[in-house]
């Protein structure tokens, strides 16, 4: 029979079901590209690999259930930019970011859009700015807790703008958009992952998008550099992770499976529909994705700082 895993044999591996866990919500853009990821992974490995929404604490919580799960290849993470920000915006995290995972690989790059509920009345970017600055605590912003993205466009939003908007965390942005479509809070910023279809739908305003060049999907929607933020640039980026200690073999076994979906052409049509993109092949190798860890850590560490915003 084969070698147990603790020799870093993967031959038998995996013989039974993986779980990928969600730091978010079901129904939010990280849940819609995990469940995309795993459905494909799950044809190549030979097992399904499942999905398990672990909500709470801007995603830490769920990272933090992979963290001290058993390094066997069975639980995994899929996560985005929230990993890097983390390790700033919460001092007394219970795991290491840069050594308590080992990286599988990098999945998607999303950028986010600044949106509105229905009847918001600025009906621009540059109105949008004075009714901020106006209303101050008045205007309702919704996002995923501190350490989601939603919660760092948001900070980045209220830092260019110095004005505090009163804001309400979710488990996930799929909830919040609920709140948002029905009125219940007033601004969010997501991934076009969760907000295309809605902006197309006309159940959503849309103020700009938060990468530097506008989207393909949506041509008409300014940038918000265009829109009076100069220098405004944030994009959410997904990876996925197994528990610091899963043998090399067996994360090989689950990069590979991982660059199967992102050629998979239903995994890319879907992505395309949604805005997001599949990371380019040189960059889902477990090495490139620990590198970009680091910088991502590192580059958000004095941004975060300077805001002067932390969870705990
Ligand atoms: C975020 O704001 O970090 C994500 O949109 C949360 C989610 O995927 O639900």
């Amino acid at each position: 029979t084969a070698l147990p895993l603790s020799k870093g044999n993967a031959q038998d591996y995996p013989s039974r079901t993986i779980t990928m866990v969600v730091p978010f919500a079901a129904g939010g853009p990280t849940d819609t590209v995990a469940r995309l990821v795993a459905e494909s992974m799950s044809r190549s490995l030979g097992q399904q690999v499942i999905v398990e929404n672990v909500g709470g604490a801007g995603g830490t919580r769920g990272a933090g259930q992979v963290a001290k799960a058993a390094p066997d290849g069975y639980t995994i993470l899929l996560h985005h930019i929230g990993q890097a920000t983390a390790a700033t915006l919460y001092r007394k995290l219970p795991y290491n970011v840069l050594t308590d995972f080992e990286e599988v690989g990098l999945v998607t790059d999303a950028p986010m859009t600044l949106i509105g509920k229905p009847d918001l009345a600025p009906q621009d970017i540059g109105a949008l700015i004075a009714h901020v600055k106006d209303k101050k605590d008045g205007v309702i912003y919704g996002n995923a807790g501190v350490g989601s993205a939603s919660h760092l466009c948001g900070m980045l939003f209220m830092s260019a703008l110095g004005t505090q908007m009163t804001t309400v965390p979710y488990q996930g942005t799929g909830p919040a958009m609920n709140d948002l479509i029905g009125g219940q809070i007033d601004l969010m910023c997501d991934q076009t992952t969760n907000t295309t279809g809605q902006i197309k739908a006309g159940k959503v305003k849309a103020y700009g998008v938060t990468t530097k060049n506008r989207l393909k999907s949506m041509p008409d929607l300014p940038t918000l550099q265009e829109g009076g933020l100069p220098g405004f640039e944030v994009a959410v980026w997904h990876g996925a992770y197994a528990p610091k200690g899963t043998p090399k073999a067996v994360v090989d076994k689950l990069n590979a499976a991982l660059v199967q979906a992102l050629q998979d052409p239903k995994v890319i049509a879907r992505f395309a529909d949604l805005g997001t993109e599949p990371v380019a092949l040189d960059r889902a190798t477990p090495e490139v994705h620990k590198a970009f860890l680091a910088a991502e850590v590192a580059k958000w560490k004095p941004v975060i700082e300077q805001a002067g915003v932390f969870a705990d």
